[in-house]
């Protein structure tokens, strides 16, 4: 195996010269992989782009075979989410598969899988920003030999679970990633109390998973044990990595809290090379910056210990508004908007959609006579003055059947290039008057400025401990958290992609000036995100950065605007387009925490 194929291919290649990577790895020919395969057990694997099949010609790099039967399948699987985040060489919002800066990639047309323009010749398959190798994670010890491997020989190293990253930190150009996505097991203990903590600690009901573990492996579970997860909206994501570390909202985390506020405990491997147990009495430092600090930072948790709750019924609400009909959609956001507060105390989350319109909500607290009773001033609304509503309300025997009829209703799409960013709206947002006015006008522009956009009204609000996590405090003092998004296809050039990225940064401006000391949520943001320390962490950020220090001295892990990351201008950042260059910088793109 040894020195790689790809690397003999393109010594001894007769046709025409093969295209360099952008950025030609330089350890590439001399690091001893066949070591770091052994010291693995032989766990070592190779990136490979997923489209890889269809493609007669590839770039530097890039290992596997074409062929028309395993084309097919690609095209069969290129927008099934479970199969891409179960694939090593895989991103879901795909632009995460290329180098955006030098326009080299490996996709297909997601319009049509077939479209032969995608990849036949001229085009090539080239390896992008998808790691070269992955350690196919089954223990701690294989972490440890990552870690070691990349001081020892100064490959860059990513941590790997689905790939589902909207701002790229789990992949990138010339990297070794260390792959959890294998590991699996899900072990429920009712009265779980905090390994090493005195027995009056109190206990909670809770799971224990595997760092690879999904939504779906989640509430599937729960539905064969009687139990239930309030998880997040696309059943691929991963349960226990970005989405805990970094915050992780669902529709029903107003009442039951963040991925963040349900972790109880993390098994992790630091960059030192520990392997700790971390939760509220024991190393405490580590377990508190993992609770928010976001993943691929801090270390690489093998499994996490999360709440579980008795199954329940869930009283859920789909309605709908014609904006066909002048003024409907203003009206619609402005009554919504003057009762959201009531209805979050009440207990209900929701997935508002500027561009349906409508909304889609769910309550666990109220009886279904009580959430009837609170939701009759809402469907009156909307049967009676806004001509065209839809209204559907129901009680859904469990968490399993109300997911798929109202979470994921309007899919969130998936298997292409899509950006996002956002903004947390502050509580005040919805106490005056003058305040509702503003937040119903920027609601109603909105879908003239973006093709997607959802209000998750997902915040934290009712739920208690709200000082125990390392996110942005602001989400504790917001009701949503607001996101727009873009999306694009295989044959749009680096110009078109950064000008993407550029007017939907900017689209979000009026929230950015309607809430300036609010924030934004890191796993769902700006890619660049303007002054990203204090709106991914607030006030958190100083003490994150501390204990980024302690436990990576050597910076092992590194992150698109993660604590304590090298900045845009390091070589693993290559791939990612300047948006601003040419034009001078904001202000605010001054790092705000190096004056600390
Ligand atoms: C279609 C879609 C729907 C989404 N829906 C929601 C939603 O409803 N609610 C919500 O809050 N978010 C949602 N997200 C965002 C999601 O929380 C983030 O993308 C999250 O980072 C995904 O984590 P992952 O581990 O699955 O993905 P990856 O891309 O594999 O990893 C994400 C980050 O976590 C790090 N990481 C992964 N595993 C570990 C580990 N074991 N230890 C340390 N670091 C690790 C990676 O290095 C990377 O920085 C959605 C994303 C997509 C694409
Ligand atoms: C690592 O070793 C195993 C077992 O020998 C082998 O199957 C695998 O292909 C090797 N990985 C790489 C990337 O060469
Ligand atoms: C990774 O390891 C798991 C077992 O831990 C195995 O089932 C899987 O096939 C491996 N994946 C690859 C791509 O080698
Ligand atoms: C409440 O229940 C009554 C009686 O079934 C029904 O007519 C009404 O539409 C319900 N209200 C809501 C808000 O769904
Ligand atoms: C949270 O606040 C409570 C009460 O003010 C305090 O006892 C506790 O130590 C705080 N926890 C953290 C993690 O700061």
């Amino acid at each position: 195996m040894f020195p790689p194929p790809w690397l003999l291919a393109a010594l001894t290649a007769s046709q025409a010269p093969l295209p360099v990577l952008a950025e030609q790895v330089p350890w590439a020919s001399s690091v001893p992989w066949a070591k770091l395969n052994d010291s693995v057990d032989g766990r070592l694997v190779r990136g490979i782009p997923f489209a890889r099949a269809c493609f007669s010609g590839v770039g530097a790099g890039v290992e596997g075979s074409a062929g028309s039967e395993l084309c097919a399948e690609v095209q069969r699987d290129y927008l099934n989410h479970v199969a891409l985040q179960d694939s090593f060489g895989t991103y879901i919002n795909t632009q995460w598969e290329t180098c955006a800066a030098t326009d080299e990639k490996c996709l297909l047309d997601f319009t049509d899988v077939t479209n032969p323009k995608a990849f036949e010749a001229p085009k090539i398959c080239s390896q992008g920003s998808i790691p070269e190798y992955g350690v196919n994670v089954s223990s701690a010890q294989d972490v440890v030999e990552a870690f070691k491997f990349s001081k020892e020989h100064g490959v860059p190293l990513v941590v790997k679970n689905t790939g589902h990253d909207y701002n790229g930190r789990s992949g990138g150009p010339g990297t070794l990633a260390i792959w959890v996505h294998s590991l699996r097991g899900i072990v429920h203990d009712p009265e779980f109390r905090p390994t090493g903590c005195p027995a009056t600690t109190a206990t909670h009901n809770a799971v224990t998973i595997g760092a690879g573990i999904t939504f779906e492996d989640l509430v599937n579970y729960g539905d064969e044990n009687g139990l239930f997860f309030p998880v997040g909206g696309c059943i691929s994501v991963g349960a226990a990595g970005g989405y805990p570390q970094g915050g992780g909202h669902g529709m029903l985390s107003n009442v039951y809290g963040l991925g963040a506020d349900r972790m109880l405990e993390i098994e992790v491997v630091t960059p030192r090379g520990d392997h700790l147990i971390a939760n509220e009495c024991q190393n405490t430092d580590i377990f508190w910056a993992m609770r928010g600090g976001g993943g691929g930072t801090f270390g690489v948790a093998l499994k996490i210990t999360t709440k579980a709750y008795t199954t329940t019924v869930v009283n859920s609400v789909f309605a709908t508004v014609d904006n066909k009909i002048p003024g409907n959609l203003y009206k619609f956001f402005k009554f919504f908007i003057d009762h959201a507060l009531d209805y979050a105390k009440e207990g209900w989350g929701y997935y508002l959609y500027p561009s349906l319109p409508g909304v889609s909500l769910a309550n666990t607290l109220l009886t279904p006579a009580e959430a009837n009773a609170s939701m009759t001033g809402l469907m009156n609304y909307l049967m009676n003055e806004l001509e065209g509503s839809t209204w559907e309300m129901t009680v859904e025997p469990d968490y399993k059947t109300h997911y798929p009829k109202f979470v994921t209703r309007i899919p969130v799409p998936m298997g292409f290039a899509m950006t996002t960013t956002s903004r947390l709206i502050p509580v005040s947002s919805f106490e005056a008057e003058d305040k509702r006015v503003e937040l119903a006008q920027a609601m109603t522009a909105i879908i003239e400025a973006a093709p997607v956009a959802i209000a998750f009204g997902v915040a934290p609000y009712m739920h208690g401990n709200k000082n125990e996590t390392s996110v942005n405090p602001a989400w504790y003092d917001s009701l949503w958290h607001l996101a727009i998004a873009n999306v694009w296809n295989y044959d749009a050039d680096t110009a078109a992609v950064k000008k993407i990225y550029h007017d939907l940064s900017e689209n979000m401006e009026p929230f950015r000036k309607l809430a300036p000391d609010s924030g934004a949520y890191m796993n769902e943001a700006d890619v660049y995100e303007p002054n990203f320390e204090k709106s991914f962490w607030g006030d958190n950020y100083p003490r994150l950065l501390s204990i980024k220090e302690k436990y990576d001295p050597d910076h092992l892990l590194d992150c698109w605007q993660c604590v304590g990351w090298l900045g845009e201008k390091h070589s693993r950042y290559s791939c990612y387009i300047d948006i601003h260059e040419g034009e001078p910088k904001p202000a605010q793109w001054k790092r705000a925490w190096d004056e600390m």
